[in-house]
């Protein structure tokens, strides 16, 4: 195993897009940011310096972090921001036991509208992938963008109480419809198209005009071979899918990422585009290519039908990897909410109040003076409380708005950092719960530290779907996942085995709903012996 060394420099970049000039924050005067490339078992080692003029921290999405929380990232979670100014942190972590697409991404305010990069994972030298090797692969950021300066976005979401401003168009590795990337590809080759969604705020469709796809990982997991012609991917989730390129005569074909929006009244419906274009052929470059037809913006008939399909690989002799005994079992309900306006909130309406959300009621909130991780590791636990509610303060028909009504305290949140503390080696059961409060949408939720298997996904309310129909669990081979998008006004049952010691972030990875509190976290407890025990801190770790 290798040590794979980056340098991060953080800082201003000025870019023009959309015929605009604007700065924006990005790593090494790159952006998308630089790529990380390592192979299974290798370490990586990431200085990031600060020249930026905000707070900055560094999320390595998906990966597992054994024994290393402290370089997880999120701000005020595992550690203090690292200070603009030239401050710096080094992020040290294994990727032992994992492997296929991930990615990095700020962990602080919105920044990582434009602080994103790929992280790829591929199998140690000598090991095949458990697919046919792909002659070539291409890797695909999906983004958003804004005309204008995401701090000032989020400021004015947060002044208001109220939504941040959408995005003014979808990007492909950083560029949007009228720049073009370019993908080149030969004829009668199969290639590996490794899928990031970096979007801030928006589920996507993603298609390639006359080609389809055999999807073998999502989010760094191997999943059975998956055919289907639209893969769709919620911000925070990566699809690996083969995509052979044995089209028609044509030169070129356009590849489409469109928005995917659960809601009925989908307004926003932005699409980028790209081209694949292939090498060697005769015919007219100039032709205009085919462009793939999109499902409707709030199809979720097949979102819910890719999401739902996907089943894991079974390796080491077909065994089933998942736990079949469970020590706790939750039923978390989340979704938006309203809270009482904050002070600083200057132009927040203070009889309407202020957005929120909430998972069980509870309105996450981020301690201030210390981060949660090392409060748990010092006598510093006065910042947080250690009982996240097991069950929703009260029982009703969730998804169903009139219920909903006439249950008004699930509206009306309160703002607090409660964690949900766990054995090492607890195996936890947990029902996500979509409720219909301030209307249904589709979530994606990530769980940092860890993998969990998706053992069962539905519509409507998983306590009355209980009662009069028998749920079939998938304790055989279900997908594996850090982020599941749990389908709008339903519900999803994961598992997962608390075998990493840290506090670990759980939250919505629509960006808008991480302030208004759509998270929870974790606490791991070390296990009995020293290779089952965090290490201390490491000596340059941020202070606060
Ligand atoms: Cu990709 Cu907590 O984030």
């Amino acid at each position: 195993a290798a040590i794979v060394e980056h340098t991060f420099h953080v800082g201003n970049l000025t870019v023009e897009r959309l015929g605009q000039r604007q700065v924006i924050t990005a790593v090494n005067g790159q952006f998308p940011g630089p790529k990380v490339e390592a192979r299974e078992g290798d370490t990586i080692v990431v200085r990031v310096v600060n020249e930026s003029p905000y707070n900055m921290s560094i999320h390595w999405h998906g990966v597992l972090q054994r024994l290393s929380a402290w370089a997880d990232g999120p701000g005020m979670v595992t550690q203090c921001p690292i200070l603009p100014g030239g401050a710096s942190y080094v992020y040290r972590f294994n990727v032992t036991g994992q492997e296929g697409t991930l990615w990095w991404h700020a962990h602080v305010s919105f920044l990582r509208a434009t602080v994103y990069g790929a992280l790829l994972i591929r199998p140690r030298r000598g090991v095949p992938y458990p697919f046919p090797f792909p002659h070539a692969e291409h890797t695909l950021l999906l983004g958003e963008w804004w005309n204008k300066s995401l701090v000032d976005v989020e400021r004015q979401a947060f002044l208001t109480g109220g939504q941040p401003a959408n995005s003014v168009a979808l990007t492909i590795n950083g560029v949007m419809d009228p720049d073009h990337e370019v993908l080149r590809v030969s004829r009668g080759s199969t290639y590996l198209l490794r899928l990031i969604n970096a979007a801030l705020n928006y589920q996507l469709f993603f298609k390639v005009a006359a080609h389809k796809f055999t999807v073998v990982a999502v989010d760094a997991c191997y999943t059975d071979p998956y055919h289907t012609d639209v893969i769709v991917i919620a911000p925070g989730q990566t699809v690996d899918a083969l995509m052979h390129a044995g089209a028609g005569a044509a030169a070129a074909y356009y590849v489409a990422a469109q928005v995917y929006q659960s809601v009925a009244n989908a307004t926003y419906t932005a699409t980028a585009r790209a081209i694949l274009r292939y090498t060697s052929t005769s015919s007219d470059d100039t032709i205009t290519p085919a462009a793939p037809s999109m499902p409707a913006v709030n199809d979720s008939a097949t979102a819910q039908r890719f999401y739902g399909s996907l089943t894991g690989l079974l390796r080491d002799g077909g065994k089933p990897t998942v736990p079949q005994r469970v020590d706790t079992r939750m039923l978390v309900t989340y979704g938006l909410a309203i809270a009482p306006c904050l002070p600083a909130q200057t132009l927040c309406n203070r009889t309407r109040g202020s957005l929120a959300a909430s998972m069980n009621n509870v309105s996450f909130q981020l301690p201030q003076s210390i981060s949660l991780l090392q409060a748990s590791r010092t006598a510093a636990q006065v910042v947080y409380a250690r009982d996240f509610p097991d069950r929703p303060p009260l029982i009703f028909d969730f998804t169903n708005a009139s219920s909903v009504n006439t249950n008004m305290s699930l509206m009306l949140t309160s703002r607090e950092t409660r964690v949900k503390l766990l054995r090492y080696k607890e195996t936890v059961e947990l029902v996500l719960q979509n409720t219909a409060v301030l209307g249904t949408e589709n979530h994606p939720l990530h769980l940092h530290g860890f993998n969990f298997y998706v053992l069962a996904q539905g519509a409507g309310n998983f306590l009355h779907h209980h009662r009069h129909h028998k749920i079939k669990y998938n304790l055989f081979n279900p997908q594996q996942r850090n982020t599941i998008a749990v389908p709008a006004g339903g519900w999803a049952v994961i598992r997962f085995t608390a075998d990493n010691p840290g506090v670990w972030l759980m939250h919505c990875h629509l960006e808008a709903h991480l302030p208004f509190g759509l998270a929870m976290a974790f606490e791991v407890q070390d296990g009995p012996t020293p290779d089952a025990m965090l290490p201390p801190p490491p000596n340059d770790y941020p202070p606060c």
